[in-house]
C-alpha cells in the first residue's frame, strides 16, 4: 500500500516526454484508512533528482516522529519541502489545528503573497508598515485568522514532547495488541498488518459470501455504536468491509481492546 517508486519514475520520465513539468510529489506518512507509510527518504531522492518539490502529508502520522521507538517509521519525513499535520487528528487536541511546516520561508511568501494597497507593508521606514516582521496574510490564503495556536503552546508548555511521545507509542502499542487479539480470535480477520495506531479487521463466519459479510460488519458496526461499547467505523479495501479502529486516545486502556473483541464476536455471533 506504498507509492510505487519505479512507476513514479516512469510517471515523471513519460510526463517529461510529453512536454509537462513535474512539479511535486507528494508521500503520505499515515493514509487515512490503513496508516500505511511511504518509502519517504526514497521520495525524497527522487525529488532531489528530478527537482520537485517534496511535500509530506502527516496529517495523522507525523506524530510518529515524536515516538522512540517508533519514529524510524518515519525517516525521511524531515527532508519535506512541506510538511502537512494535524493536532486534532493524533494529538489530542479539540478541532481545528491543522498545520504546515514549509522549509523555505521565501518560497512560502512568494506563493501566496498578495499585496492589494490596503495591505501594503515593508515599504519605507516609518510607522507600523515600515516594521520589518513578517505579516501572517503573506503566508496563506486568510487574512483573518482564528487564534488556534495557543492550544497547541500551552499543552507542550504544560506536559512536554516527551510525554506526548510516550503517549502516541503506547497507542501504536495498543493497536499491536488489538491486532495480536485479533489473529488469535477464531471467527476476526486482520486486513492487513499493522502499520501505525491503525487496526482494520472483520468479523467472518464460513459459508457467507463476501457480500454477507461487508452488511453483516456494517451491522456489526452500528450495534457497536448504539450499544456504547465502543466507536468504530468501517473502511472498504479490495471490495471488503472492515471494522476500522483508529487509536488516537490517551485514556484507551489494553482491556478497551479486550472488551471490543469479545463484543464484536459476540454480535457476530448472534445473527444466527
Ligand atoms: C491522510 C490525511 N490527509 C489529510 C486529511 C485532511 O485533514 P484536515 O482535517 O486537516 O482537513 C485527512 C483527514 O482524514 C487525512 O487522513
Amino acid at each position: 500500500m506504498q507509492i510505487d517508486l519505479e512507476a513514479l519514475k516512469a510517471a515523471i520520465a513519460d510526463d517529461r516526454e510529453n512536454g509537462l513539468l513535474p512539479a511535486c510529489v507528494v508521500g503520505a506518512a499515515g493514509t487515512t484508512n490503513t496508516a500505511a507509510i511511504d518509502d519517504l527518504n526514497a521520495l525524497a531522492d527522487i525529488c532531489a533528482a528530478e527537482r520537485c518539490w517534496f511535500h509530506v502529508d502527516g496529517a495523522s502520522g507525523a506524530w510518529t516522529a515524536i515516538a522512540p521507538r517508533y519514529r524510524h517509521l518515519v525517516a525521511g519525513m524531515e527532508r519535506a519541502d512541506s510538511l502537512a499535520f494535524d493536532l486534532h487528528k493524533w494529538m489530542y487536541l479539540q478541532y481545528p489545528i491543522a498545520c504546515i511546516l514549509v522549509r523555505n520561508a521565501d518560497d512560502h511568501r512568494r506563493a501566496f503573497s498578495l499585496t492589494p494597497t490596503y495591505l501594503a507593508h515593508g515599504e519605507g521606514e516609518r510607522g507600523l508598515t515600515g516594521i520589518d516582521v513578517p505579516w501572517l496574510s503573506d503566508y496563506g490564503f486568510e487574512l483573518s485568522r482564528g487564534f488556534h495556536a495557543l492550544k497547541a503552546w500551552m499543552t507542550f508548555k504544560e506536559h512536554g514532547v516527551a510525554k506526548y511521545g510516550r503517549i502516541i507509542q503506547q497507542n501504536i502499542d495498543q493497536a499491536h495488541y488489538l491486532a495480536g487479539l485479533v489473529a488469535s480470535a477464531p471467527g476476526l480477520e486482520l486486513a492487513l498488518p499493522v502499520s501505525l495506531n491503525i487496526v482494520n479487521f472483520r468479523y467472518v463466519r464460513p459459508g457467507l459470501t463476501d457480500a454477507e459479510l461487508n452488511g453483516l460488519n456494517k451491522r456489526i458496526e452500528t450495534e457497536l455504536q448504539e450499544r456504547g461499547i465502543a466507536v468504530p467505523s468501517t473502511v472498504t479495501i479490495r471490495g471488503r468491509n472492515y471494522l476500522h479502529v483508529a487509536i488516537t486516545n490517551h485514556r484507551s486502556r489494553q482491556e478497551d481492546f479486550d472488551l471490543l473483541v469479545h463484543e464484536v464476536i459476540r454480535i457476530g455471533n448472534e445473527r444466527d
